[in-house]
Formats: structure tokens, C-alpha cells, sequence
């Protein structure tokens, strides 16, 4: 089984590569294969042959999308439809991720798959135009996860981001009106392998169970990391970000977790279990 990954150097990408370092692996960051760039990719597919196709390549600066949008669409659109248009055709199995900021946060409750997206960026729309090339390919296995809040090795997470203010500032401001799933690239890695194993396909939310403020999730970081500092709960707003963001964006992943036959752990079990690992 060949597997090619795609933004290997990402942190969805790195943990994929940790955990599949016996296999015959593939691995491209964007200066080696863009996926935005169809002659390249073709290229790629064509000496390579893969089996299994992980998509970890994405744009995910959302507030600089708001004006940077062709380059978030170049990635989160255009790359991911060059993927599945070669995957179809090479006949390999397409794997990709997308966000929960393809919601409004506007629903009372977790957000399900038949649930209508609507988003309030352009980060959010480039992912969820990918999301819909995709499935428009007609790729008979092709598997979109939509997810949130991820985090493992590199800078370009919340607990990264804490960590550092947190050696800088004695009070952090923190939002309490800002919800999703804290997902870590552990828990990714494993459940798509399974699902792969299973042969599933088609669009699925991917999170463990269970849902947290920032300001939470902000708390369960320090204590689990030993620091005391004030944390001071505040308004999202406060911050006048460029991008809009919803206010409650929780998915629920219980359609996966029955095709997987298991039940998920609460989001910071998980985020426990990893730190005891470390
Ligand atoms: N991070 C989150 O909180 C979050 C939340 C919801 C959903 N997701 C989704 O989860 C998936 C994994 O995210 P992640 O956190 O692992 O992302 P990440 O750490 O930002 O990694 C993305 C990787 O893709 C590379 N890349 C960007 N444009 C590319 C292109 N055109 N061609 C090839 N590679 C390109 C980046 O390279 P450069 O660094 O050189 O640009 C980077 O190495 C993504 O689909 C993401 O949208 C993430």
C-alpha cells in the first residue's frame, strides 16, 4: 500500500509521517509539490502511483484570508480539486480535511453533516468549496473530515500560541464566548487509518466528543502544564479580529463513531492522555 501525504511538514502532515514511518510513504511540503500547481501534481501521481492519498496541505491563516482570499482558495479549493480530479483518475483513495468554520454558529446544538453550512469567512468558504469540488468529482472513495481546533507539534495551534503568551504575560484574556473540540493530530491519524481500513467514504465530522470555551480550554492547558497565571475571561470581540468567527461551532461526530463502532473520548481526556504520553 503506497501512501503520498501532502503538506508533510504541517501538523496534521508530521504526525501522519511519525505514525506511518514502516510504510512505503511519500511525503511533499508545498516547496517540493504544491498542490495548487495540476502539472506538478500530475507528475507526482504519475511516477508514484499511490494507493492512499492524505491531503494534510491547507491554507489556515483565517484572518489573513480575508484579504489574501485567492491564495486560500488557490490551496483549499483549486489544490483540492486538482487532488481528487488525480486520485479518480490514478485510482487512488482521496482523504482530505475541512473545518467547522464552514458553519455559522448560529444552531443551538452540535452541528451534524446534514446540517446546512454557511460560513462567515473566507478561510471558511475556500474549505468549504474544496469540500464541495471534492464530493463533485463523483471519486467513489473520497473521504472529507471535517474538524476543529487541531493541535500537535508545530506553532500553528492554540496551546503553541498559550504557551508562549504565557511566558511573556501574567493575565491572558481569554474568550468565553468562543466554542468548538480541541482535536489533537493524534486522534486524527488513528481514526482516518481506521476508516480507511473500513473503506468509508463520503462527509464526516471528526472531533472527540464533548466541546469547550477557549477560556476552558485555556484553564486545563496551564494547570496541565504547571503555570500560574491570571486568566481573565472576555468577549471574542474584544479582539476585533479581520475574520468573523462563530460563536459556537462544536461538531458532532457521532455518524463516524457508529461506522467506526466505537465511542470517542471527551476532548480533554484526550488532551490528558497525550500529555501523560509525553
Ligand atoms: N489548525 C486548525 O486548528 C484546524 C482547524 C480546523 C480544520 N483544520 C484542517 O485540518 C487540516 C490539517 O491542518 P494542520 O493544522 O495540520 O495545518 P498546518 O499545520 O497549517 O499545515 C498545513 C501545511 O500545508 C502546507 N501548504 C500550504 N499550502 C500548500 C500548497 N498549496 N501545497 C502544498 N502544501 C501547502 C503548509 O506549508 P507552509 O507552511 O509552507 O505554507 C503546511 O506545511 C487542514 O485541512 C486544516 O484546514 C485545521
Amino acid at each position: 500500500m503506497k501512501y503520498l501525504i501532502l503538506g508533510k511538514n504541517g501538523q496534521l502532515g508530521q504526525a501522519f509521517e511519525k505514525v506511518l514511518k514502516d510504510k512505503e510513504v511519500l511525503g511533499f511540503d508545498k516547496e517540493d509539490c504544491d498542490i495548487s500547481d495540476f502539472d506538478r501534481l500530475k507528475e507526482v501521481f504519475e511516477a508514484y502511483r499511490p494507493d492512499i492519498v492524505l491531503n494534510c496541505s491547507a491554507y489556515n491563516f483565517v484572518d489573513k484570508a480575508e484579504t489574501d482570499f485567492p491564495n486560500a482558495y488557490k490551496t483549499n479549493a483549486y489544490g483540492v480539486k486538482n487532488l481528487v480530479y488525480l486520485s479518480k483518475k490514478y485510482n487512488a483513495y482521496f482523504i482530505t480535511y475541512s473545518t467547522d468554520y464552514v458553519f455559522d454558529g448560529k444552531k443551538e446544538g452540535l452541528y451534524e453533516e446534514e446540517d446546512t453550512p454557511n460560513p462567515l469567512n473566507e478561510y471558511g468558504k475556500s474549505k468549504l468549496t474544496g469540500e464541495i469540488w471534492a464530493l463533485e468529482e463523483g471519486l467513489e472513495k473520497c473521504l472529507i473530515f471535517r474538524t476543529s481546533w487541531v493541535y500537535g507539534d508545530g506553532a500553528q495551534n492554540f496551546v503553541y500560541k498559550l504557551l508562549n503568551w504565557a511566558k511573556n504575560n501574567d493575565t491572558l484574556k481569554i474568550a468565553v464566548d468562543e466554542f468548538s473540540v480541541p482535536t489533537p493530530t493524534s486522534f486524527l491519524v488513528e481514526k482516518t487509518l481506521k476508516a480507511i481500513n473500513k473503506n468509508i467514504s463520503g462527509l464526516y465530522h471528526l472531533v472527540p466528543n464533548g466541546y469547550a470555551s477557549r477560556y476552558e480550554w485555556a484553564k486545563l492547558i496551564l494547570k496541565t502544564y504547571g503555570i500560574r497565571k491570571t486568566i481573565i475571561p472576555v468577549s471574542k470581540d474584544i479582539f476585533n479580529l479581520p475574520a468573523k468567527r462563530p460563536g459556537f461551532s462544536a461538531l458532532d461526530s457521532t455518524k463516524i463513531q457508529e461506522e467506526l463502532n466505537e465511542t470517542f473520548k471527551e476532548w480533554d481526556e484526550e488532551f490528558e492522555k497525550i500529555n501523560d504520553e509525553k
